[in-house]
C-alpha cells in the first residue's frame, strides 16, 4: 500500500526522500490558494520562483509578475498574493511569474519529486481523489512561515491524511499529529485559526476577506501541476494513473 508523509516546514525537507513521490505543496494563506484560483479563472501558467530578482527578470521578458513579501505586494511588480488579484478577466491566458515569502520556496525545494501538485482547501477533494487513484507514495509539503510550522497548512495536511485513510498507510508521527489537529478544527476552521500567527498578520493588513476566501472547501475542480517549471492545469495526460 502506498504511504502518506507530512513535512511540516520547508526547513525539514532535507529529512525526506522525494524521489518517486507525488509531493503536494500547501500554503493555504495564501500562495497555493492564489495559484488554484488563478488557473481556475483561465490564467495559462504560473512560474514559481524563489527570489525577487528572478521574478523581475521574468517581468522584463514579458511575464506578468506577482511578488509578495510579509503579506504585501512588492513595489514595482504587477500583482500581489490575494486570490482576488487573479480573477481579473484581463489576465485570461496570461503567463505569470510568482514569488512569495514561503509558498514558492516550498515548490523550489521539491524538485526531486516524481510529480509536484498544488493543494488548498479550494481544491481539496480534487486533490484527494487524484491521490487515491495514482499509485505513488505521497508527501504533503507545508510551506509554513519563514521555516516555522503554521496551523493552517497543518490543518490542510490533516484533512488530506483523514481523507486518504484506508488508501494510504502511515508510519511516521507528523501525519497522525495533523490528523488529530484537523479532527479538532474541521467543524469551524475560521474560528479554530482565529489566533494563529498568519491570520493575525493578514488581519492587521486588512485582508480578512482573503482569509475567509481561502478557507472555503472545494470551490474549484482544478489541480495545478508543475510541468517544465510552470504550474498548469492538470490534464488527463499529466495524471500518473
Ligand atoms: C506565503 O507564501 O508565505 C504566503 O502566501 C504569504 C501571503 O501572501 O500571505
Amino acid at each position: 500500500m502506498k504511504e502518506v508523509e507530512v513535512c511540516l516546514t520547508p526547513d525539514l525537507i532535507e529529512l525526506y526522500d522525494l524521489r518517486g513521490k507525488v509531493v503536494v505543496i500547501v500554503d493555504v494563506l495564501r500562495a497555493t490558494s492564489c495559484i488554484t484560483t488563478a488557473l481556475a479563472h483561465g490564467i495559462n501558467s504560473i512560474k514559481p520562483v524563489a527570489t525577487l530578482a528572478e521574478c523581475k527578470d521574468l517581468q522584463n521578458q514579458g511575464y506578468v509578475a506577482a511578488a509578495e513579501r510579509g503579506g504585501l505586494k512588492v513595489e514595482g511588480f504587477d500583482l500581489g498574493n490575494s486570490p482576488f488579484n487573479y480573477m481579473n478577466e484581463e489576465l485570461a491566458d496570461a503567463d505569470i511569474a510568482m514569488t512569495t515569502t514561503n509558498g514558492t520556496i516550498a515548490v523550489s525545494k521539491s524538485m526531486e519529486a516524481r510529480q509536484v501538485i498544488i493543494g488548498s482547501f479550494l481544491n481539496l477533494t480534487s486533490v484527494v481523489n487524484y491521490l487515491k487513484r495514482q499509485s505513488y507514495d505521497v508527501l504533503i509539503h507545508c510551506a509554513g512561515w519563514k521555516g516555522k510550522v503554521n496551523m493552517e497548512d497543518s490543518l490542510f495536511a490533516g484533512a488530506v491524511v483523514q481523507e486518504l485513510d484506508g488508501s494510504c498507510e502511515i508510519s511516521t508521527d507528523a501525519p497522525r499529529m495533523v490528523q488529530i489537529l484537523y479532527s479538532q478544527g474541521k467543524e469551524n476552521m475560521y474560528a479554530f485559526l482565529e489566533n494563529s500567527s498568519h491570520v493575525n498578520r493578514l488581519k492587521k493588513l486588512g485582508l480578512n476577506k482573503d482569509i475567509e476566501f481561502c478557507l472555503q472547501r472545494d470551490k474549484y475542480n482544478v489541480i495545478p501541476v508543475l510541468k517544465n517549471m510552470h504550474l498548469i492545469k492538470m490534464g488527463l495526460n499529466d495524471m500518473l494513473i
